[in-house]
């Protein structure tokens, strides 16, 4: 059997996760009748400390539904030239909601709340457009899993309120940044206007996203789940897993924490222009290939004919993300292999 380190998304449904999903009330979600979801909603809305949730088939369309409650046509959504909204929702926000973005740049997309505030350009007048929000993402995917510090978070959102600007929160993975910052779901909830989070990539359920907010903002975003076709029926089924996921899958994510660092740090005692164990926070291997000559596209198609699958996300840098369905022994086994096709 393959081992596959492409993303945390690719996690099968335990037994026990099914039977939950089996055992679920349910009803016709539409009308609001779904006791699962709607305990779902509920329950992670409180965790952080917000208003109301809605559950959402993905992260991406819970991003896009809290960004337009916050930024209308023509407006501006400023976030980090790497988020997840600007690179791999394919223009969502400009396509739907005619949402304008810029973005800074950053080292591993690690936030300093410099940057977004000497962007941000509130109420510019009939000449420039004006900032309405900001995106956050934590932890940030494609900046190697980095956890961003709450003090920074803290220091832009105050900035950013104060100037009438709102914070979003791309929280994807906020389950991981909560393992490996131990800051609470509360203390990151308070900081932000509107946050999603994922219940299908780290915590393991097949489907599933909660988008966070006020009351206003989500009865909205729930207008708009329906116009884009996403008001679903009997999806407690699915709500049920998530119960699952927040219930069990939670304070094991140390364990992937612990894989991803072991795989960062044997490979760079292979060769340290590969990566800097340190900056390995969460589940998220970033690799530089660039010193060894392949690209990583070759490095991760070498890695394939071995039986170990791995994303190639530039010319030179593939990711690896540890899961809940891969192990120690998994975990030797993928470094051999890496280490195989280095020599
Ligand atoms: C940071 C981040 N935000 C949002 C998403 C979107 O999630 P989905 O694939 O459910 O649309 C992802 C998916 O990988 C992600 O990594």
């Amino acid at each position: 059997m393959a081992i596959d380190l492409r993303s945390d998304t690719v996690t099968q449904p335990s037994a026990a996760m099914r039977e939950a999903i089996a055992a679920a009330p349910v009803g016709d979600d539409v009308y609001g009748d779904d006791p699962t979801v709607n305990s779902l909603e509920e329950r992670v809305a409180a965790l952080f400390g917000k208003e109301a949730g809605l559950f959402s088939p993905t992260g991406s369309l819970a991003n896009q539904l809290l960004i337009r409650t916050l930024v209308k046509p023509g407006e501006e959504l400023l976030t980090e030239e790497r988020a997840h909204i600007v690179r791999a929702e394919l223009g969502a926000g400009a396509a739907f909601s005619g949402i304008t973005t810029r973005t800074w740049s950053s080292d591993r997309g690690l936030l300093n709340a410099d940057a977004p505030l000497a962007l941000a350009h509130e109420s510019a007048g009939p000449y420039l457009v004006s900032t309405k929000a900001i995106a956050v993402e934590n932890t940030h995917n494609f900046g190697g899993g980095t956890v961003q510090p709450i003090d920074e978070i803290a220091r832009l959102s105050e900035g950013a309120h104060a100037r009438g600007i709102a914070m979003h929160l791309d929280g994807a993975r906020i389950w991981n940044a909560h393992i490996a910052s131990g800051v609470s779901f509360a203390e990151y909830g308070k900081h932000f206007d509107t946050i999603s989070v994922c219940l299908s990539k780290g915590l393991g359920a097949p489907v599933g996203s909660i988008a966070l907010g006020s009351k206003e903002a989500i009865a909205e975003a729930r207008i708009w789940r329906k116009r884009y076709g996403a008001g679903m029926r009997q999806v407690g089924l699915l709500a049920a897993a998530g119960h699952f996921a927040l219930d069990h899958n939670i304070e094991r994510l140390a364990e992937d924490h612990a894989r991803a660092h072991r795989i960062a740090t044997a490979l760079a005692a292979h060769d340290k222009s590969l990566i800097d164990p340190a900056t390995v926070e969460t589940n998220i291997v970033g690799l530089e290939l660039s010193a060894t000559g392949m690209s990583a596209a070759d490095f991760a198609s070498r890695c394939k004919e071995r039986g170990l699958w791995i994303s190639a996300l530039g010319k030179s840098y593939a990711r690896l993300v540890t899961h809940l369905d891969f192990d120690d022994q998994q975990c030797e086994a993928a470094i051999a292999i890496m280490v195989e096709v280095l020599a």
